[in-house]
């Protein structure tokens, strides 16, 4: 039984998934003094029937169940109680004998050995990695069952998640545009729940607990405290006490099997009952739903992750606690807006941190179920742009409250998460931005920067006839370079092209970027590997702004009027907007940069490196993977939009180094997870897919040649650069 090759590396960080607890709360009430919470149940046949489910008592069940206190019961699923006894036996037996069970102690002595595997959100399940296992333990006719179980499973989390589609259709903004995920580069959207669920794999765990018991300890302890669980969801069957009898078999004892609190709305800790001796499968909700499914429902009721905690029972010297789970994760390639990277790099992340000792979380913060929503920010915090930020010095509630004109009248100003233009953010509404707490009575809401086209400027500067095609070919004069790489294409009218130009003198790298247009900015740079919004945070550039307007004006903050003008600038670790890097790095490493305007047609720049770019060194003699952008919407510094960037990787012991680049992103392929190596271009593999498909225009060598012609270029080109070395 093998998982695939690209599965094993997210098992280190399954166990730690499951359990994150940060939450600070009231201590746990264990002993007898909590009250009971019924959780909502649905029966499985009514889950089923599709056809009656919408506005019948079993949506309304399930929604207020979910939106309520956020965890629901399927019952009477056919064949389930059995199955689920005997696979719970089983498992337990199979886990305490396989070498790749994994152990887990927690604070109050509990341990816990863990099976772990994937079930992917299409039906496929990958087989248990037990490695090997004594005495027989894993049998095939309990494989046989396990299969069974997690397949009824499958079908009833598919069946769970459509209906909850169902029930919420109404409040998804995806016909607006704004599906709940969208793929790392935004080619493919995931607009419902079925969507993300049905397209990412997830992680499943058959776990068995022991608690070491003390002669003098008959008290329960809180084994796993209060926490919400990372995920959409997980649906889990409620655990049992199992015991080993006198002949060394395991059977189910029908003992409690602890208990399993949950933190009610009201913060009240109460014990869940489920229902049916527990032969039910729970769906109880996860962090995920504050991060990417409430922000995307047009108004509430909204979705709740339910925090929880499990306290052990006092069991016996031969009993164990066994449960198993089945935790709902997003696709690995959706982008999580908030770190401006895939799912899949978030876990790979996580799995780092762990890795380099920094403890869990220290990749992607631990889970932050409690800072999602404004009643639960912190005292000194307010939620503003999909997380809580702290009060200022300049906004807080006193200070705004207290804020005064001219003339020393008080005005009584709310605090609000404001953009630059004095608008107000709207939860769940509005994405990419520069949203502060700020001292405002605005209402206003956010509108894009004023842009290009509506501003004075094009009025006076109107798009003619010069602007032809043999004036563009001009204006690129692409005989001055080596290279010369469409990074966007244009459109009918040829407007709107993007091209990087290029050509390597000993340690130097003189470059051109010229856009078919008018653009307010374009920056080139090495990628800062690793850093956020796909190594554009902490990277250095080269920027040339077009900056007609010495009044532009961001109202509410400093001005950001920088002229017309080529600059080197180290963007901000943290934070994405120009105001909070704007300071050239100065002396840098670029020498006779130029602004190229030519009026309403045609927007450049020319640099030339000497081996570095705002002092971050390039491999002269190498491969480098470089990140670019353009802006043409406003003269503001802003956001680049989806399609106006790009990676790109640049082998300078070539002359003719562009291979492999993405732009946009290849669908397939996050353009951070493509290596930027090197070895391939030493062989000289230049496939026709490398230049075309991504519609690199190699026009120095071959202007306007098919894929065969341009390969067979390629490979004389390649071919003559080894005779020459
Ligand atoms: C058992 O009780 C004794 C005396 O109260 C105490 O010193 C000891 O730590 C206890 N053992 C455990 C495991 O709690
Ligand atoms: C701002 O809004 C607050 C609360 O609505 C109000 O009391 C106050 O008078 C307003 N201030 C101004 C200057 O409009
Ligand atoms: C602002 O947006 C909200 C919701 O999107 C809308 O209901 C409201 O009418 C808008 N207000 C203005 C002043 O446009
Ligand atoms: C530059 O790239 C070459 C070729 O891959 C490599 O041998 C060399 O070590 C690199 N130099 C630096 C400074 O990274």
């Amino acid at each position: 039984m093998h998982l695939q090759a690209g599965s094993v590396p997210i098992f280190a960080a399954i166990i730690l998934q499951f359990a994150l607890p940060c939450l600070s709360h009231e201590p746990i009430p264990v002993g007898d003094s909590a009250p009971v919470y019924t959780v909502p149940t649905v029966s499985h046949a009514k889950l089923l029937d599709a056809a009656n489910f919408v506005d019948s008592d079993s949506m309304h069940v399930l929604k207020d169940a979910l939106t309520n206190q956020g965890l629901v019961t399927v019952s009477d699923i056919p064949g389930f109680a059995e199955l689920r006894r005997e696979v719970l036996v089983g498992m337990h037996v199979c886990g305490s004998a396989a070498t790749k069970a994994r152990t887990t102690v927690f604070e109050d002595g509990t341990s816990r050995n863990t099976l772990a595997t994937i079930a992917k959100g299409d039906g496929e399940l990958i087989d248990i990695d037990i490695g090997k296992a004594a005495y027989g333990a894993c049998t095939a006719s309990l494989m046989k069952k396990v299969s069974e179980f997690r397949s009824l499973v499958s079908a009833t989390a598919k069946a769970f998640t459509e209906r909850l589609d169902d029930a919420l259709r109404s409040q998804y903004l995806y016909t607006e545009g704004k599906p709940l995920l969208w793929n790392y580069d935004h080619s493919r959207s995931y607009d419902t729940m079925a969507d993300v669920v049905g397209n990412a794999e997830h992680l499943e765990h058959f776990h068995s607990y022991y608690r070491p018991v003390a002669s003098n300890d008959t008290a329960e302890s809180v084994a796993i405290d209060l926490h919400a669980d990372q995920g959409i969801f997980i649906a889990f069957t409620p655990g049992i006490l199992v015991e080993e009898v006198s002949n060394g078999e395991i059977r189910d004892t029908s003992k409690p099997a602890g208990k399993f609190y949950v933190s009610l709305r009201d913060g009240t800790p109460a014990v869940a009952k489920f229902g049916q001796g527990g032969d039910v499968l729970v769906f109880m909700l996860g962090d995920g739903v504050d991060q990417y499914i409430n922000p995307k429902l047009s108004s509430g009721p909204y979705l709740r992750a339910t925090p929880h905690a499990m306290v052990m029972p006092q069991h016996g010297e031969k009993e164990w606690r066994a449960w198993y789970g089945r935790m709902f994760l997003p696709p690995s390639d959706a982008l999580s807006e908030k770190h401006g990277l895939s799912f899949g790099q978030l876990r790979e992340r996580m799995i780092d941190g762990v890795h380099k000792g920094k403890g869990v979380g220290s990749g992607v913060g631990c889970s932050r179920m409690l800072q999602e929503t404004d009643e639960e920010c912190g005292d000194n915090q307010m939620y503003c742009w999909m997380r809580c930020m702290d009060y200022t010095e300049e906004a807080s509630p006193l200070i705004c409250a207290a804020a005064t004109n001219a003339d020393g009248l008080a005005l009584n100003l709310q605090v609000q998460c404001t953009s630059q233009f004095d608008q107000i953010y709207r939860r769940g509404i509005d994405t990419h931005g520069d949203y502060n707490p700020i001292c405002t009575n605005s209402t206003e809401n956010i509108t894009a920067a004023p842009s290009i086209a509506d501003s004075d400027w094009a009025q006076n500067t109107p798009y003619t006839e010069s602007c032809s095609d043999a004036a563009w070919e001009t204006f690129l004069s692409k005989s001055e370079y080596t290279n010369s790489l469409n990074l966007k294409t244009d459109g009918d009218d040829g407007y709107g092209a993007l091209y990087l130009l290029y050509t390597v003198q000993g340690n130097q790298l003189k470059g051109k970027m010229a856009y078919r247009g008018v653009a307010g900015w374009l920056a080139f740079g090495p990628e800062n590997h690793g850093g956020g919004h796909n190594g554009m945070n902490g990277a250095h550039i080269v920027m040339g702004t077009y900056d007609p307007d010495p009044t532009i004006d961001e109202p509410l903050f400093e001005p950001i009027y920088v002229g017309t003008t080529v600059a080197e600038y180290i963007i901000n670790d943290d934070t994405s907007a120009f105001r909070t890097w704007k300071t050239p790095v100065s002396p840098g490493s670029v020498s006779d940069s130029e602004m190229l305007v030519e009026g309403g047609c045609f927007t450049g720049m020319t640099f030339t490196a000497d081996g570095a770019i705002a002092k971050d060194a390039l491999n002269m003699t190498g491969a480098n993977s470089f990140i670019w952008g353009v802006h043409t919407a406003s003269f503001y510094k802003n956001y680049h939009g989806y399609t106006n960037r790009g990676h790109l990787c640049l082998d300078f012991c070539s002359e003719l180094g562009h291979q492999n680049f993405v732009s946009p992103f290849s669908p397939d392929q996050p353009a951070t997870l493509q290596a930027c190596s090197y070895s391939d271009y030493t062989t000289c593999e230049v496939t026709s897919n490398d230049c075309n498909d991504y519609g690199v225009a190699c026009s120095n060598v071959a202007p306007r040649l098919g894929h065969l012609q341009l390969f067979a270029i390629a490979m004389l080109a390649c071919l003559a650069h080894h005779l020459v070395r």
